[in-house]
């Protein structure tokens, strides 16, 4: 006696669909063996299951139960398939085996008692089932906001095992969830740009930044705001569209400790790893590999604060994959690829005791100490970050009696209107949607100058000393900030300001 259900596995942040088939043979013996690439979790789910089916008040037949999980040659994770396994074994302890309709797909997993527990992944696998053709998706109660993102497939939530056995014979009739009208990103950010006093030049920067997708560093001495800034960056860049949405949802889903009520994650992410964290943290890994910070950070912001305290290995290997826009992360069963397109902003002080070029306040560090912490910052990694903006201590009577700058909104508005220039300019590009982005092969094509800008650029190249790399990050910045201005052409006042982001080259580098 076979019956079949529908189910996925995650792999990475996609979900691929899994045939699971229960073959129930009479024996006298009673065993129960689960087949199919399964990992621990999934092995020990034919425990769980049993108890769940006979605590629901549900027969396990007597016999020899073989669960196989198919494709064989995809590695199963996690405990999502007690419950479609739990209903097949359910099926096969009736008098007349009940087949179930085709199209659902089923995950879940399962309490001794037969409630249901949420999962990681839902969105993952409302995409895969509705792609292969189902029309309707058992999920726990708590994972139903999130699936119901997927348009398309009626989801159903259930709170028990019961109530799934129900609903897949027919015998309990309800209504897919309806999705829950969602605010504004405005009611959802917290943090606002207005709150942030003075610092002018930097939110020009800030603002710069966002809209070309550029890479940022802020460098100035301690309380001055960069944390507070850094923090307030996901408020200045487009919304994202539905799509983006639902691909950092994704990663975010499927990494766990998503607050599964808010489903959406709709905000732009801001991710701000502590300095002490392995690389496996930053990139994704482990044994079942988790998304990493980079990933987590997708379509959003990755802060690290207090750049030189991290190892220097550790902004290493992290060059590829902001430059690639994904981790490949390699494991025994194939590798697992994360998108990580996302923001890099870092911040630091000019030396260690924080205070060197500070106007008011001595530096008490030796020249030694101040090269070796600048040592410590990766070299390749500064070459990833397009513009480089110092943090100056503000006037006490500024953070008092400022007004209240410009608002996130506003700023946004600008950003946006930047951004939309930049894709239809980079429509026929491919991946290219950002200046940021564009290949150095587009460079002359995309960002020409007036042959006095060239003049210009000739000229400080030479007295700043500047890289062929700095060259083309300038000429990248200055298209930005042209696109900022709705300038067609790159003019010699954008160049000039795109020059001044390269603080960092002159004062700490040179
Ligand atoms: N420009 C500003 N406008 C309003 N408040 C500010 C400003 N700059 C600093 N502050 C206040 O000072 C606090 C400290 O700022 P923040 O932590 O962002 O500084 P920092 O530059 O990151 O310092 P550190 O180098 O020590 O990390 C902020 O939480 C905020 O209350
Ligand atoms: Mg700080
Ligand atoms: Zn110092």
């Amino acid at each position: 006696m076979l019956v079949r259900l529908f189910s996925a596995a995650l792999q990475g942040a996609d979900a691929i669909e899994v045939d699971v088939e229960v073959n129930h043979v009479n024996r006298d013996k009673s065993s129960m063996q689960i087949v199919g690439l399964p990992d621990a979790a999934v092995r020990e789910s034919a425990q769980r299951v049993t108890s769940a089916v006979v605590n629901t008040g549900l027969l396990v037949a007597m016999g020899q139960h073989t669960i196989n999980l198919a494709p064989a040659d995809l590695r199963k994770e996690g405990p999502s398939f007690d419950l479609p396994v739990a209903l097949a074994i359910a099926s096969c302890g009736m008098e007349v085996v009940i087949p179930f309709p085709e199209r659902y797909c089923i995950v879940g997993e399962l309490a001794l008692d037969g409630r249901v527990r949420p999962v990681k992944g839902v969105i993952s696998v409302a995409l895969e089932a509705m792609a292969q053709g189902r029309t309707r998706l058992i999920v726990p109660s708590a994972n139903c906001e999130e699936a119901s993102l997927v348009e398309g497939i009626e989801i159903y939530g259930v709170d028990t095992l019961e109530q799934a056995w129900k609903l897949l014979i027919g015998e309990l009739v309800a209504a897919p969830h309806t999705r829950r009208e969602h605010g504004t990103v405005d009611d959802l950010m917290k943090a606002d740009l207005s709150e942030v006093r003075g610092q002018h030049q930097v939110k020009r920067a800030l603002e710069v930044a966002a809209a070309g997708g550029h890479n940022l560093l802020m460098v100035g001495p301690p309380g001055t705001g960069k944390s507070m800034i850094a923090k307030r960056i996901p408020s200045i860049l487009p919304e994202m569209s539905l799509a983006e949405a639902i691909e950092t949802t994704k990663i975010h889903s499927c990494a766990g400790g998503f607050d599964h009520s808010s489903s959406l994650q709709r905000e732009r992410p801001f991710r701000a790893p502590h300095h002490t964290i392995s690389d496996a943290g930053l990139l994704g890994g482990g044994s079942n590999p988790l998304p990493g910070e980079v990933s987590l950070a997708h379509h959003g912001v990755l802060f690290l604060d207090e750049l030189p305290e991290f190892r220097r290995q550790t902004l290493e290997v992290l060059r590829q994959p902001l430059e690639d826009r994904s981790v490949s992360i390699s494991r025994a069963a194939g590798s697992i690829r994360y998108p990580c397109n996302c923001m890099l902003v870092a911040a630091l002080n000019p030396c260690p005791c924080g205070y060197y070029g500070d106007l008011k306040r001595m530096c008490r560090c030796s020249p030694n100490q101040i090269e070796k912490y600048r040592q410590r910052i990766s070299g390749p990694l500064l070459d990833r970050i397009d513009i480089h903006i110092e943090v100056p201590a503000i006037e006490f009577s500024e953070l008092r009696d400022g007004e209240r700058g410009e608002s996130s909104a506003s700023v946004r508005q600008r950003v946006a209107a930047a951004r939309q220039v930049q894709q239809q300019r980079y429509s026929g590009c491919g991946e290219v949607r950002s200046n940021s982005m564009i290949p150095n092969k587009l460079m002359d094509q995309h960002c020409a100058l007036s042959p006095e800008s060239v003049e210009y650029l000739e000229m400080v190249m030479h007295e700043l000393n500047f890289s062929a790399r700095a060259y083309n990050r300038i000429l990248k910045v200055s298209r930005t900030i042209a696109d900022l201005a709705a300038s067609p052409n790159i003019e010699l006042n954008h160049l000039m300001e795109a020059v001044q982001y390269r603080t960092l080259d002159r004062k700490m580098m040179g």
